[in-house]
């Protein structure tokens, strides 16, 4: 069986099936087989080399994605795939934060915020901070703080770096949107990510816990990784250093 999950692979595919240890970067265009790449070296670790596969863990973007790769995988590895760790970035992040989020002030039964309950706590916030959503349109201080966010700039570091006044107004109501949440128990969805990260960083302990079990870090399709999630991979990763990441080479990586 292990040597039909190589046989099938072009010798580059197969070079980066095969390269188990360290890290591995593989750029190559669309349809080109890239998730194929990730799928086929989970069925090498696991059959050929014998990892256990509660000890992969695979990131992918969307949904459809884990669930689409999670299904190549029972083709290949039949129910040792669903020993394998594959989620989304935000699911990942989502239930370390439920097992973890009390060492930052987060119950375990925190809310997740959706876009539009974001929108609802942003309009309080920009009432309390007497911002009028006529002249600065919520969609756009929600992007920015989403964009804030994804690039790990927490309320307070957000402040001494804004530049323009739309900055400042932002950061304004960034402070009062940060309170709510907080008094809800409640995170939105880049949150999870840098919350996590937070986690990681503040409690070395949670950290081995992870890096100890995830021995093998593969994500998929890298081109779309955000800052965070980028710092989350390589965390993760740090102490056995095996991430190996895919993406289109059409994008900056
Ligand atoms: N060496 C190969 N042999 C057979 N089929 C391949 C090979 N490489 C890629 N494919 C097929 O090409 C299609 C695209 O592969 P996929 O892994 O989804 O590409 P990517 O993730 O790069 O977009 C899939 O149907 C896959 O099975
Ligand atoms: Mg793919």
């Amino acid at each position: 069986m292990s040597n039909s999950i190589v046989q099938q692979l072009n010798p580059s595919q197969r070079r980066a099936v095969q390269t188990v240890d360290g890290p591995v970067l593989i750029i190559a265009g669309p349809g080109s087989g890239k998730t194929m790449v990730i799928t086929h070296r989970i069925a090498y670790l696991v059959g050929t080399i014998q990892i256990s596969p509660f000890q992969i863990l695979a990131v992918t973007f969307t949904n459809k994605a884990a669930n689409e790769m999670r299904d190549r995988l029972v083709n290949l590895i039949r129910g040792k795939a669903h020993n394998v760790t594959v989620k989304t970035f935000h699911a990942f992040c989502s239930s370390v934060l439920r097992q973890h989020g009390k060492h930052i002030g987060l119950g375990s039964d925190y809310t997740i915020f959706d876009s539009e309950d974001q929108r609802d706590a942003l309009k309080m916030a920009m009432e309390e901070v007497e911002v009028d959503p006529k002249r600065y349109p919520i969609r756009g201080i929600q992007s920015a703080i989403s964009r804030a966010k994804s690039t790990m700039l927490d309320v307070h570091i957000f402040k001494t770096k804004g530049q323009s006044f739309y900055d400042e107004i932002v950061g304004r109501v960034y402070g009062s949107y940060e309170r709510i949440l907080s008094a809800n128990n409640g995170v939105d969805f880049d949150d999870l990510l840098l919350k996590t990260f937070i986690v990681f960083k503040s409690q070395p302990s949670v950290l081995e816990q992870y890096q100890k079990r995830f021995f093998h870090v593969m994500v998929d399709e890298f081109q779309d990784t955000n800052i965070v999630q980028y710092q989350l991979a390589k965390i993760l990763s740090g102490s056995s250093r095996n991430l190996c990441v895919v993406g289109d080479p059409d994008q900056a990586i």
